[in-house]
């Protein structure tokens, strides 16, 4: 939900509606309706252009992987050999599951052609006949519209043999997954695809080199593909209008918690919360902010102190964070910190696939101790503990879901300290829990 715009001085103007733009329309998804918003437009202009030239004018933008690590996508594509021999896959993470990121299934329930048009344009400039879209198992719903959406873009010559007459073939296969979180790490995902248990595997070498039955494979987040359409057919320069030099564009901000009005917000890079804030109507009323993620759990989170902080990844990494998958989870005075880090981490406990010993048994270790914390039942020496226990397993775990988990104990250790020594020394917890109405 969102406020009404209300003329240009209204804070609703930093918005940048580009993959929202139409998601309020009736049958939105449809092949129809995305045409009638320049749909399908991109992909001629990428099929006029050689391939090299395709991936050139990517770089050129400076569009950036929307799915955590912002590694430049156009640079992942000119890393995929040619002439090799071998075949090419693009293979679509769709997998989205970090706690607080809701960016990439709205877009593809809203607007799925966006994704299969940005799928052929990246499939032309690789060299590839062959994508797969894996997605995320629970969304059923989104599975089938995406199916459809598949269907259509076959019936329409849009898939398939020759398409718009460029002599390029490409099948698109939909791959539903069956519900871990390690299969969003993009060489678990390749795994599972293969039908093989998904867990991470050693890189180098990366997927570009030896991914997908150890094919050259472009791994890309559904949001950077479904960024491209856009950028080939309003130009580079208009995407690079937007953001910061280092980080241009639009982007999609996932806006949770004690929020008014939770929700999308598409807008470009280097917005601060304190902007989203504004125009999407605040904290909830009467509330204050007091901590927040700026790219979901794995994430350190900020305090109200960074409410200025540029959105964009030079200025959250400048602040001591990560611009990550852009869920901004905002968490008011009601919330006690301690179980909000608690809760976070029985999910990476529960997430970690077991294969090294630094993630399987520290973050079991560490749910045990902020249990005990939380419910008054702390020793003196459990924080240094769990610091400790954080630090054996940051930068020590075999794949990003370890430093991932150590983030919300190092950043709530920083900033919040104090508020896990009144557990430890009032023996419980200093909230009423019948206050927060998260925990409910
Ligand atoms: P990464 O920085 O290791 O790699 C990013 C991408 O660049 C990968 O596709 C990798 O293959 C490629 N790459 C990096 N160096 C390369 C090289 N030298 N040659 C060829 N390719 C290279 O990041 P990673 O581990 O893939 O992702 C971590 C991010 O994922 C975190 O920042 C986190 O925010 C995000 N994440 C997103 C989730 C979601 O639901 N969207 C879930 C969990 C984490
Ligand atoms: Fe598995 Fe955790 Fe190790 Fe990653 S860090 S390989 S999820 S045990």
């Amino acid at each position: 939900s969102r406020p009404e715009a209300g003329g240009d001085s209204h804070p609703e103007k930093l918005l940048t509606p580009v993959l929202s733009a139409f998601w309020d329309q009736s049958a939105s998804w449809t092949l129809e309706t995305y045409r009638r918003h320049e749909g399908y437009e991109g992909l001629r202009k990428a099929l006029a252009m050689p391939p090299d030239d395709v991936i050139a004018y990517i770089k050129d933008s400076g569009l950036r992987g929307r799915g955590g690590a912002g590694f430049p996508t156009g640079m992942k594509w000119q890393f995929i050999p040619q002439g090799d021999g071998k075949p090419h896959y693009l293979v679509v993470n769709a997998d989205e599951s970090e706690p607080g990121t809701c960016k990439d299934i709205p877009l593809l329930f809203a607007n799925p052609h966006s994704l299969i048009e940005g799928i052929v344009i990246a499939c032309h400039a690789i060299r590839s006949n062959h994508a797969f879209i894996y997605l995320r198992g629970e969304v059923v719903p989104v599975l089938r519209r995406l199916h459809e959406a598949v269907r259509e873009a076959y019936a329409a010559g849009f898939l398939g043999k020759n398409i718009l007459g460029s002599g390029l073939d490409l099948d698109v296969i939909v791959h539903a997954g069956a519900g871990a979180y390690i299969c969003g790490e993009e060489t678990a995902l390749l795994d599972s695809l293969e039908g093989r248990r998904g867990q991470p595997r050693l890189r180098p070498p990366f997927p570009a080199v030896a991914g997908l039955y150890a094919c050259p494979t472009v791994v890309n987040n559904v949001e950077s593909i479904a960024s491209v359409p856009a950028i080939m057919n309003r130009g580079k320069d208009w995407f690079r209008s937007m953001g910061s030099e280092k980080s241009p564009g639009f982007t999609l901000y996932s806006l949770s918690g004690h929020v008014a009005n939770p929700g999308q917000y598409e807008a470009p890079l280097g917005i601060t919360l304190r902007q989203l804030l504004d125009m999407s109507g605040g904290m909830r009323r009467g509330h204050r902010l007091k901590f927040w993620t700026p790219g979901g759990s794995s994430t350190p989170m900020f305090t109200d102190e960074h409410l200025d902080v540029p959105l964009d990844y030079e200025g959250v990494g400048a602040a001591g964070s990560m611009l990550g998958t852009k869920a901004l989870q905002c968490f008011d005075e009601t919330t006690c910190v301690v179980r909000a880090v608690t809760r976070w981490t029985e999910f990476y406990a529960h997430e970690s696939c077991g294969k090294c010993t630094p993630c399987r048994e520290g973050t079991y270790w560490l749910v045990q101790l902020l249990r005990d914390i939380e419910a008054g039942k702390g020793r003196p020496g459990d924080l240094d503990k769990i610091d400790d226990i954080a630090d054996n397993i940051n930068g020590k775990s075999f794949c990003a879901l370890g430093d991932g988990a150590a983030s919300p104990i190092f950043s709530s250790l920083k900033y919040f300290r104090e508020e896990y020594e009144q557990h430890l020394n009032g023996k419980g917890c200093p909230f009423d829990p019948a206050r927060s109405t998260l925990w409910a």
